[in-house]
């Protein structure tokens, strides 16, 4: 039932304005895959040009073998989640989520009984069961979107599109739909693409995690293969906190300011670079060979942790320090950094 979907060298343009710039990405049937990028990268844009609700002006779109482009919209059978709320307000649940099917012409249309089991059975499917006769403001934000979803699973959908499902509802809802829709990935297998802006809702539930900036695909990988081997300073940036360092690279070792502060690199190439550290990979040590002196000028809490902002001679910008089962510095306090972790880039 699920296909493989292949993405090749798309490009849209609205008016003069390139939207998608060459876009190829190749989806396993039954895979959950993450479009993730800020504000105007292309998202919808991508999910809408695989629906066929948008024509690419060059490349294709395949599901399985065949192009895109030689079936109808009837034919493609999407199930699409749009980004905002998208129930029919005059219909009952039990109508929206049956709207696919009852539109279907009368020789593909299931019997009146089976379009109510189907019914019943998607609402026992995302937990909702019984709610039938209720109306969408009769919900609630996540209840609607549950029921959007049942609404595009009902046709039996080749590929499940969702463009920010969750985008709407607070933080403690979007989190508890995260799970759930795993869960229920795991159960139904469709392939499916969801797009979102929140980085952390794209790793926890993906299998892969494209990431789109400009209208351009910068990485796509494993939650792990992007978060921990970001391919572009974007991706790393993008990801989770980072913090910048100008250095220098002499052999195995990355210079800050004439002071070595990594070591064991495997780049060959070395003059400038771009050195990303993320605020776990930075330690406070008594003394090291590779330590960054600096000043402890604030701290604050950041969500289960403490961090501090330490002051570094010559940087712009305070780094950013996770203080894990470390004791809290004072304010004010000299101290020494030591790098644990970091990414490092040829500079532009
Ligand atoms: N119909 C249109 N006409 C002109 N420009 C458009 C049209 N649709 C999208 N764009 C432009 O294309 C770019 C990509 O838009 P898109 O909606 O795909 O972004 P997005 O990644 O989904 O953003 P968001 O996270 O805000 O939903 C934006 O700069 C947008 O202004
Ligand atoms: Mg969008």
């Amino acid at each position: 039932m699920s296909v493989a979907v292949t993405i090749e060298s798309v490009e849209k343009r609205f008016q003069n304005f390139p939207a998608l710039r060459g876009v190829s990405l190749d989806i396993q049937p039954g895979e959950l895959v993450a479009l993730l990028g800020p504000s105007g990268s292309g998202k919808t844009t991508l999910l809408r040009v695989i629906a066929g609700l948008e024509q690419a002006e060059r490349g294709r779109v395949l599901f399985g073998e065949t192009d895109t482009r030689e079936l109808s919209l009837r034919e493609r059978r999407i199930g699409f989640v749009f980004q905002h709320y998208a129930l029919f307000k005059t219909m009952s649940v039990a109508e929206n989520i049956a709207f696919g099917l009852k539109s279907r012409p009368r020789a593909e249309r299931p019997s009146s009984a089976e379009i109510k089991k189907r019914v019943s059975d998607l609402l026992e499917l995302i937990q909702l069961p019984g709610l039938e006769k209720r109306y969408p403001n009769q919900l609630s934000g996540g209840q609607r979107q549950r029921i959007a979803l049942a609404r595009a699973l009902a046709i039996e959908p080749r590929v499940l599109l969702l463009d920010e499902p969750f985008g709407a509802l607070d933080a403690k809802v979007r989190k508890d739909l995260r799970a759930w829709l795993r869960e229920l990935h795991r159960h139904t297998g469709h392939t499916t693409v969801f797009v979102t802006h929140d980085q952390e809702e794209a790793l926890e539930l993906a299998d892969r995690v494209a990431i789109l900036h400009d209208g351009r695909l910068e990485q796509v990988g494993s939650p792990d293969d992007v978060y921990d081997h970001p391919a572009t300073p974007f991706v790393c940036q993008f990801l989770g906190d980072a913090n910048h360092l100008p250095v220098k690279v002499v052999g195995s070792q990355a210079f800050f300011q004439d002071r070595p502060v990594l070591g064991g690199l495997r780049q060959n190439q070395g003059g400038p670079a771009s050195l990303y550290v993320r605020p776990q990979h930075l330690r406070i040590v008594d003394d090291a060979p590779l330590a960054l002196p600096g000043v402890v000028e604030h701290l604050r809490r950041n969500g289960p942790l403490r961090r501090a902002e330490v002051a570094v001679e010559g940087l712009p910008r305070r780094l950013d320090v996770d203080l894990a089962s470390q004791v809290a510095p004072a304010i004010g306090e000299r101290i020494r950094l030591r790098i644990t972790h970091g990414n490092l880039f040829a500079a532009a």
